[in-house]
């Protein structure tokens, strides 16, 4: 039976077909736009359409499927069908469900950032499906904004040069939702992985700069700059919660022991990260 993979396109999704494919799994890969897949996905991979914000376009995609990851996103948005896909899930007879999202314990169920979460969460829990929720870090990929500076003038502009982030590799993300669909033992289990050191933003730019060979500066904005050039590319709430954060320079250096326990390995450092994408710098 398929295994039916939501968000395949994406950063994590990407990596998460290839290791299910790898692991010799089939694989049911979900997209608004089967015609224009960019990165070829691997031999064998059943590539189908469907709109986690239609539901109604995930009947077809749910057929034969006993285990599915779900992204619960939709931009910069989350989702609000749940609720649908759930019970969509339960009636098609799946029995396992990953869940990869966002979660911020530090903030109660009614903050507007993450109430949206809480209510896919909530609606996952309330199933009788053996969930696990996967909540990571930040994501070492996030780094890829900075990629066409680079190219282009071997430069980088954010502010909080200090700020000590434990960034997680996507492969290191889709390796715990991998093991959550296919071991036993993960159903009700909640799992915050990170990566197994934290790397300030200086630190980052200076690592990218080695892997591809070439001196990249670092140039460092006030938070004022930052929330200009920030206009034009996030909403405004992101970009304020962004800010918040970087006040703190520890506040997203916590190293947690999720991802050891769930693979048993120690994850990929940025170094790895930076050499692993050092073509999308170049
Ligand atoms: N970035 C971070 O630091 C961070 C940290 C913690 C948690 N997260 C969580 O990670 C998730 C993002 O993962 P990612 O970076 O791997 O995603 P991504 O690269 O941004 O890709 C988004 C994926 O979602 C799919 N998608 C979006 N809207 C859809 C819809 N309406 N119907 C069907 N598919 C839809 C896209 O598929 P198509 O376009 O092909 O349809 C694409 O595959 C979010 O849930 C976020 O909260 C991110």
């Amino acid at each position: 039976m398929p295994i039916l993979v939501t968000g395949a396109t994406g950063t994590v999704g990407s990596s998460l077909v290839r290791q299910l494919v790898d692991a010799g799994e089939k694989v049911r890969a979900l997209t608004r736009y089967p015609g224009a897949i960019g990165r070829k996905p691997p031999a064998g991979v059943e590539v189908v359409y469907g709109d986690l914000g239609k539901p109604e376009t995930l009947v077809d995609p749910l057929t034969g499927v006993e285990r599915m990851h779900l992204i619960a996103m939709n931009g910069y948005g989350v989702l609000s069908t749940a609720e649908q896909i759930v019970a969509l899930a339960e009636r098609a007879g799946v029995r396992r469900l990953t869940h990869l999202g966002h979660n911020d314990p530090s903030k109660d169920d009614e903050h507007p950032l993450e109430k949206p979460n809480r209510l896919v969460q909530q609606a996952i829990e309330r199933s009788g499906l053996e969930w696990t929720h996967v909540y990571p870090g930040e994501f070492m990929a996030n780094t890829l904004d900075w990629a066409e500076s680079v190219k282009s003038g071997r430069r980088v502009r954010a502010p909080f040069g200090g700020w000590n982030s434990a960034m997680i590799h996507e492969a290191d993300i889709a390796a715990v939702i991998m093991t959550a669909l296919l071991e036993d033992g993960h159903a009700g289990a909640t799992y915050w992985p990170t990566g197994p050191e934290p790397v300030r933003r200086r630190d980052a730019v200076r690592l990218i700069g080695e892997a591809i060979g070439a001196e990249v500066t670092f140039d460092e904005l006030t938070p004022e700059q930052a929330r200009e050039e920030w206009q034009s590319v996030y909403p405004d709430e992101v970009i304020e919660w962004f800010l918040d954060m970087g006040a703190d320079p520890e506040s997203n250096a916590h190293v947690a022991p999720d991802f050891e326990q769930v693979t048993g390995r120690r994850g990929r450092t940025f170094a790895q990260w930076a050499a692993d994408h050092a073509d999308d710098f170049r």
